[in-house]
């Protein structure tokens, strides 16, 4: 029952199209031999061009957010058509920072998460405790609670592509990863939430992804775990040699 590795970049609010462009170019051949598939989550003004870009090579492109509306008037935001045209084959749903930042709830997530599921795009839907939540002892309730309603009224068959990207908050962009052991329990519990929603053979399938300070110097111990089925990278995505090196984790 192996699952196949996803390390997924989420390059956030940064790279102009040159910048994405250099990046891009001096990405692929880093990367050409993962045994893991390699996703480059990016701004929609740079979609197009890393699209063309990364054609024949094996990175997939993905957006970071996506309009639970299919069309109308919600302006500002991007339709899952729009990014499917583009060839957009990822979608990040629910970051904490879209969480903390731009009034994102568990509701939102889930309705993100049925738009995106509709017209074919593979969704990453982001979980993650606060370091309040986490001294509170809070942490499993939480994350039950944000994997229950994200993921609500999903059916198993859609379920199949969905990831889940486990990103504590007080590990992201601070330096501060997560143990290798804390990642561990937190993502075997949210694989147990799955069983529970749906069932065991299907929740021994999803992909959890570990994400906060993932770096090449951390990945290769994070990646043992046995349920940690990649990463989703920020920081060390937007260098070519940093992110593959967390992509060739296992050479
Ligand atoms: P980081 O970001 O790797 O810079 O901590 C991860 C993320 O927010 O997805």
């Amino acid at each position: 029952m192996a699952r196949k590795p996803i390390i997924a970049g989420n390059w956030k609010m940064n790279m102009t199209r040159a910048e994405a462009t250099a990046l891009i170019e001096a990405l692929k051949p880093l990367v050409k031999d993962a045994t893991s598939d390699v996703v480059i989550c990016v701004p929609y003004t740079d979609i197009d061009v890393a699209v063309k870009l990364c054609a024949g090579s094996n990175i997939k492109v993905g957006a970071e957010n996506v309009a639970w509306a299919e069309k109308g008037a919600f302006t500002g935001e991007i339709s899952a058509d729009m990014l499917a045209e583009l060839g957009t084959e990822y979608v990040i749903i629910g970051h904490s920072e879209r969480r903390q930042y731009f009034g994102e709830t568990d509701a939102t997530v889930n309705a993100r998460l049925k738009t995106a599921l509709g017209k074919g795009l593979k969704p990453i839907v982001c979980v993650g405790e606060t370091l309040d939540q986490r001294e509170k002892n809070r942490t499993k309730t939480v994350i039950r609670k944000q994997v229950q309603l994200g993921l609500e009224g999903i059916s198993a068959e859609d379920m199949a592509s969905v990831i889940i990207a486990y990103e504590p908050v007080w590990a992201i962009g601070t330096g501060k990863t997560a143990t290798s052991e804390q990642a561990e329990e937190t993502i075997k519990f949210i694989r147990g939430v799955i069983a529970k929603m749906f069932d065991r053979k299907l929740a021994n399938k999803v992909r959890i992804q570990y994400g906060g300070s993932m770096n090449p110097k951390n990945v290769k111990e994070l990646m043992a775990m046995p349920d940690i089925d990649g990463g989703l990278i920020g920081g060390a995505s937007l260098k070519a040699p940093d992110f593959s090196q967390v992509v060739n984790f296992d050479k």
